[in-house]
């Protein structure tokens, strides 16, 4: 059986104070849950977080990286950066990255082979816009972008991946996809890993779903065949509602 791993994308909020103060309050709201934890956190954050959050099950994660190790790219971050203050997780392709700051699945790629190289674990985001879906796009969309987000990784990399399912337009919309819709495109998009890598990468690599995730609809969600967790923005900012999503039993 596979684990759920909930994750929490603070996307560009929260400062180190806040930081701080949300870890103390979490960690003990979700210290007795079996799911995977994990808080990605603005670069200025980092370090507060991977402090606040030693000695309790929360992991940390980054929002992004730079795919080279180092060189002249103002202002990037790269993983061997992240891994060395001990940084474990990092999300790749988030639809934001892709839609403002030009990311495409050959950078996606990239950073997914860095953060490999980095000993960090990827979160990579994949999904369709309202447009795609309204044309009936969707599963070739999300499998085409998860199949160029893994191309050259060996079996043993792909298991390790974490797939966030994440459709465009429910991100920030309030408007959840139905679990029944979530769990097919996930199905989709574990059947393209099946045929790539076979059975035992595609029923072990964890898929989750994300897009207006919130306590009220996390259990039908979650419990679904496919769907092994959440990526979870808005709902992430206030400790007490991330808490009942990571508890949703
Ligand atoms: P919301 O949960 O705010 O819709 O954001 C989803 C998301 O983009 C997580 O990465």
């Amino acid at each position: 059986m596979r684990r759920k791993v909930i994750a929490g994308n603070w996307k560009m909020n929260m400062l180190p104070n806040e930081a701080m103060e949300y870890i103390e309050t979490f960690s003990k709201l979700v210290k007795d849950t079996e799911n995977e934890v994990i808080l990605c956190v603005p670069y200025t954050d980092l370090f507060y977080a991977l402090m606040g959050a030693q000695d309790t099950n929360i992991k940390i994660g980054a929002q992004n990286m730079h795919f080279e190790e180092k060189g002249a790219y103002t202002g990037e971050v790269s993983g061997k950066m992240l891994k060395a203050i001990g940084v474990e997780y990092v999300i790749i392709g988030h639809s934001e990255r892709r839609q403002y700051f030009a990311e495409t699945d050959e950078t996606v790629n990239k950073k997914v082979k860095a953060a490999f190289a980095n000993d960090l674990k990827p979160i990579v985001c994949v999904g369709e816009t309202l447009e795609q879906r309204e044309a009936g796009e969707t599963e070739k969309i999300i499998t085409s972008q998860t199949r160029l987000a893994l191309e050259g990784l060996t079996d043993s990399q792909v298991k390790n991946v974490i797939i966030a399912y994440e459709p465009i337009w429910a991100i920030g919309t309030g408007k959840t996809a139905t679990s029944d819709d979530a769990n097919n495109s996930i199905k989709a998009i574990r059947e393209e890993i099946r045929s790539i890598y076979g059975e035992e990468v595609s029923e072990n690599i964890i898929i989750q779903y994300g897009g207006s995730v919130k306590s009220s609809n996390a259990k039908e969600l979650f419990e679904t065949s496919d769907i092994d967790g959440g990526l979870v923005g808005g709902a992430s900012l206030v400790p007490d509602e991330f808490a009942k999503i990571v508890n949703y039993k």
